[in-house]
């Protein structure tokens, strides 16, 4: 029981500012996202994941040689080092997928050209350009080895969704599902202080180096309440099976007081403006995709519909940017176990601009513990020990 003395604990830190940002803003209420003031909605009808990177890390839209240069940068990044193709191939089908990238990425530094930078923020562009590059070559590169693949090289003149499938399967991958991909990159790139990202923020706040603070992002985003969601929601659509199953499945599970992934959130109280985006793309695949595409979609919209009938207005539970990515990452043709690697790959311009803000006012992250235990218990010596 607290008594007078206990300071108020905020559990989760909920609802609670830690720093003031540019980069992001989530409206909750109104199910509205801004990344550096441009809504969701625009950018993923209008831009590119190279050009979003851009925006996210700099602050601004770029002019054409800016973006082809940056893209240069971005792609040559993806061409990995032997180091890390060899590493990647010693741990294949030893470890998860995203364990193998949170490996991959402490190792990173090993492989690093050591340069020599005008200033701390030039280095630290420079950096995240190669961390987006590569967690992205390096998540291509798991999946090549998923099918029995070896690493292959980038495509120069093409972008990072593009080059993800051209190095997955072996294969040029067909516009429609490069274009699919890149859109699920953008919606997946930037969202404000997630766990993952304060994670990243919390590492990077002692001014430990930004491989070691991203690194602490990974770690986060694996967890089934955050990017982990993806790969959970597909896993619950393949064990309802047929549509006719959703109503009952979902009853059992929500009696047996079971979350239902792909569905709620810490601040979105309405539609996860994310999660429309993408449910538009099923309703696009669901003709003329494979019957395993139709019944996973069948199923999604089955689940959304009873879902929000059931807590949408009463408990402000409603689909979230993971629910319907699993079948479009099917349709795609990307492995369930690789939808958390690409969600790392997204969001890894987010995780960077957000430590490179930080960084300009930097404040070690220490919030308090409220101790209710006993003190000054005297010390038994271990032969007198009960
Ligand atoms: C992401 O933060 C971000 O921005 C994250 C993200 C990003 O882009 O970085 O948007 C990405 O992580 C999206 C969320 C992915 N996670 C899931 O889909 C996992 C399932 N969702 C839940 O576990 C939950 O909704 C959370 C963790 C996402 C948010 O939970 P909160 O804010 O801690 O809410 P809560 O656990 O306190 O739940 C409040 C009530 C509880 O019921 P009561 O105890 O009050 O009766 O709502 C219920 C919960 O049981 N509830 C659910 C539910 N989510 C909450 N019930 C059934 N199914 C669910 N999914």
């Amino acid at each position: 029981m607290a008594d007078s003395s206990t300071p108020t604990i905020i559990k989760g830190l909920e609802g609670v500012y830690f720093t003031e940002t540019k980069i992001c803003k989530v409206d909750g209420l109104k199910g509205r996202l801004w990344y550096r003031g441009y809504s969701i909605e625009s950018l993923a009808k209008n831009s590119s994941f190279e050009e979003v990177s851009y925006l996210i890390l700099y602050g601004r839209l770029p002019k054409k040689d800016e973006l082809d240069g940056f893209k240069a940068r971005l792609i040559s990044s993806m061409a990995l080092d032997n180091g890390i193709v060899e590493l990647l191939k010693s741990l294949n089908g030893k470890m998860l997928p995203m364990d193998i990238l949170r490996t991959a990425v402490s190792a990173m530094p090993a492989f690093s050209e050591k340069k020599v930078y005008q200033n701390d923020s030039e280095e630290h562009i420079a950096e995240s350009i190669e961390i987006i590059g590569r967690i992205a070559g390096v998540v291509a590169t798991i999946g090549a080895m998923m099918n029995n693949l070896g690493y292959s090289k980038p495509d120069s003149s093409r972008g990072i969704a593009y080059n993800i499938l051209y190095m997955m399967t072996g294969k040029k991958p067909e516009e429609k599902a490069a274009k699919m991909l890149d859109v699920m990159m953008i919606l997946h790139a930037e969202h404000s202080s997630n766990a993952s990202t304060f994670s990243t923020i919390v590492a990077g706040s002692t001014m430990a180096d930004l491989y070691s603070a991203i690194t602490a992002g990974i770690c986060a985003l694996k967890g089934p309440l955050h990017g982990g969601a993806d790969e959970k929601a597909l896993d619950m659509m393949k064990d309802i099976g047929d549509p006719n199953n959703t109503e009952k499945y979902i009853e059992d599970a929500l009696a047996g007081k079971k979350r239902i992934m792909g569905f709620g959130h810490r601040v979105y109280k309405t539609y996860d403006p994310r999660a429309k985006v993408i449910k538009a793309y099923l309703e696009d695949i669901q003709n003329g995709s494979t019957m395993e595409v139709q019944t996973l979609t069948a199923i999604a919209l089955k689940a959304e519909k009873l879902m929000i009938d059931k807590l949408g207005e009463s408990k402000g539970i409603w689909p979230n940017v993971d629910f319907f990515s699993g079948p479009v990452y099917t349709y795609i043709g990307i492995p369930k176990s690789l939808f958390t690697p690409l969600f790392a790959a997204s969001r890894s311009p987010g995780w960077c601009a957000h430590m490179l803000e930080y960084w300009q006012d930097n404040r070690l992250i220490r919030p308090l513990d409220y101790y209710n235990g006993q003190l000054d218990i005297p010390y038994t010596p271990i032969d007198q020990r009960k």
